[in-house]
């Protein structure tokens, strides 16, 4: 039987009892190396029951899973969406300069308005959730990676699943989170929406509770322009330790090169990506990207049962304490 739900979610930050439940669930199970985020499949057109299990397991502790696959190395788009069908992904953000299919050809692209936007670029990209510039009503809670071809050197991206943030935040000060849930904690001026018009500015907190199901949702992006964080002080302490954190060695942060036939399913988690260079005579870097609004089935903090919380409690599996209770030095006093 489900334990926590939209009413009982661990994330509110009144709720300190399910918070320790869950924070314990999460910390004994969440990844300490990003080989625990990488599941085999044998062919990603056609994943089987167990795989399908595999990767759910490893996306309900992580939020995230990296699929590899050697058998399949072609530029079929069918790929990408055929594995979302099956974890329940299906309405995708059409977004400015995706394709016509709804998916976006991430690579390096001179034509049109493609330069000007740094993921048809080779340069490095920072740490960001996808869609943050939505509006409240169009948030991006999937999304999902599939590499064709990898660039000759570069093209790592970093990972933190955004759960892990927020305990490292709330842990360090639960004052920081109530900040970053603040409506107004983040705005991002006027652009250019998915059809290429000018859409209003974006403006809305960092973490927010889904109402529907109580799960955690994260908007961020570690850009310098363009961006508006609130005038407050708590605010602006909180983004300090948080790029403290993304800045940082710490466990939590996974590194992977997607290679081809590989990719990543995730709750739309924090990423970042490193400058790349392509090689003449190789193909040049190509990922698909595809994000949704939905989050994936049965990922959620309504898929952890009772029993298996109290097995947890049984089974004070602790090893996953250490290196997750922050050894970053408190950034109150940091410009
Ligand atoms: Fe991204």
């Amino acid at each position: 039987m489900s334990y926590f739900n939209a009413s009982n979610t661990p994330f509110a930050l009144n709720n300190g009892r399910a918070y320790q439940q869950w924070r314990r669930w999460k910390l004994n199970h969440a990844a300490r190396h990003v080989d625990e985020l990488i599941v085999p499949v044998h062919d990603p057109r056609n994943l089987s029951d167990t795989e399908v299990m595999a990767l759910l397991s490893t996306i309900r502790h992580n939020n995230m899973v990296i699929y590899a696959s050697r058998s399949c190395q072609d530029s079929d788009k069918s790929i990408p969406r055929k594995i979302a069908a099956r974890f329940g992904l299906r309405n995708l953000n059409h977004n400015w300069l995706a394709d016509d299919d709804g998916l976006t050809s991430l690579t390096v692209n001179d034509a049109g308005s493609h330069p000007f936007y740094i993921p048809y670029t080779n340069r490095p990209i920072n740490w960001h959730t996808d869609g943050y510039y939505n509006p409240a009503d169009a948030q991006v809670c999937g999304l999902m990676l599939h590499c064709v071809h990898r660039a000759a050197h570069g093209g790592e991206n970093a990972l933190l699943d955004h759960e892990i943030a927020y305990i490292l935040l709330r842990d360090e000060n639960p004052a920081y989170i109530e900040a970053l849930m603040s409506q107004d904690a983040m705005t991002i001026p006027p652009g250019t929406d998915m059809h290429g018009n000018l859409r209003d500015a974006a403006v809305g907190p960092v973490f927010s509770v889904i109402a529907e199901s109580g799960d955690l949702h994260m908007r961020y992006t570690m850009r310098q322009r363009n961006i508006i964080w609130k005038d407050d002080e708590t605010v602006k302490e909180a983004i300090g330790f948080l790029e403290a954190i993304l800045d940082s060695d710490l466990p939590c942060i996974h590194r992977a090169t997607l290679e081809p036939g590989m990719g990543l399913i995730s709750n739309n988690v924090l990423h970042d990506r490193s400058g790349f260079s392509d090689m003449v005579g190789l193909p040049q870097r190509l990922l698909y990207r595809a994000r949704y609004f939905d989050r994936i089935t049965r990922s959620g903090i309504e898929s952890i049962d009772e029993e298996e919380l109290e097995d947890e409690t049984r089974s004070e599996r602790s090893r996953h304490f250490s290196g997750y209770s922050s050894p970053i030095a408190s950034t109150n006093s940091s410009p």
